[in-house]
């Protein structure tokens, strides 16, 4: 457990940080991908070049270290975006690297005022923050894998139809390459696709709603084309799913 001292240092830090938002942000990546560039599989090339949900994960371990001494009360938040991070492969080895490199860009963006003490404060509540995260996506990993027709990781599927909706939204229907059952889902419930593009260095990864109703042999999804916006090609850089 934290020592009161160590609470009292988050608590009265975390505004700093939340002033210095972007800056540490944008630190944060610049650091985790020329340190993990193997990290540019998972993360969505498009939020780092658009900015967009850039300081989602630094905001949320804010909120997070704000209610350090009460993490069950954020327990649903937490649920949310270990969804996520479960539809991404995120694991439990991917944390300390994440928190290495936010302290790192912490201290930069900071300098001198980030004084030991508040850096080892944040080491620890990280280190709370993050066991929590683990603990509830190892479940979800679990209760995915042992389900009927479940799987662990990635498995290959097949595009089995393409049927246009409309002028901008094209049905895909994917099938096991195995053949063998797939599991079943909640309405609104979303997969994650990762695909391997020809010429590209990384993989991309996009989440799609499911848009058919539960209990067929195939997963559905319905896709907007996007048109070209400003100098990005579309789709690659930015897609958007419809919703059922
Ligand atoms: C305690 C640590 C972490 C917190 C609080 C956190 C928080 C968040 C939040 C709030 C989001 C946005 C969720 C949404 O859009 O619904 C997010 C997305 C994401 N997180 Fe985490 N995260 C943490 C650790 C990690 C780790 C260790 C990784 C893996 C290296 C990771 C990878 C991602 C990715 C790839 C996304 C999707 C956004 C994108 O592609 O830009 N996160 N995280």
């Amino acid at each position: 457990m934290l020592s009161s001292n160590t609470i009292a240092i988050i608590k009265s830090t975390v505004p700093v940080l939340e002033v210095h938002g972007t800056a540490i942000t944008k630190r944060f990546y610049e650091r985790l991908f020329t340190g993990h560039p193997e990290l540019l599989n998972i993360f969505n090339h498009a939020n780092q070049k658009q900015g967009r949900q850039q300081t989602a994960l630094a905001n949320a371990v804010y909120a997070a270290a704000q209610n350090i001494d009460k993490l069950h009360a954020i327990l649903p938040v937490v649920k949310q975006i270990a969804h996520k991070h479960r539809s991404l492969g995120v694991k439990a080895e991917h944390y300390p690297i994440v928190g290495q490199n936010l302290l790192a860009a912490i201290k930069d963006v900071l300098g001198d005022a980030a004084t030991e003490d508040i850096l080892q404060a944040w080491a620890e509540a990280y280190g709370v923050i993050a066991d929590a995260f683990i603990g509830v996506e190892a479940e979800m990993y679990e209760q995915a894998e042992k389900q009927d027709g479940g799987w662990a990781g990635y498995r290959d599927f097949v595009l089995s139809k393409k049927v246009k909706e409309s002028e901008v939204i094209t049905s895909f229907y994917l099938v096991p390459q195995d053949g063998q059952a797939i599991a079943a889902f909640e309405p609104g419930q979303y997969i994650g696709l990762k695909m391997a593009i020809p010429g590209e260095e990384h993989t991309h990864l996009r989440q799609y709603s499911l848009s058919d109703a539960p209990g067929k042999p195939y997963y559905r999804i319905s896709v907007k084309r996007e048109d070209e916006i400003a100098e990005l090609p579309p789709g690659k850089y930015r897609s958007i799913c419809t919703s059922n």
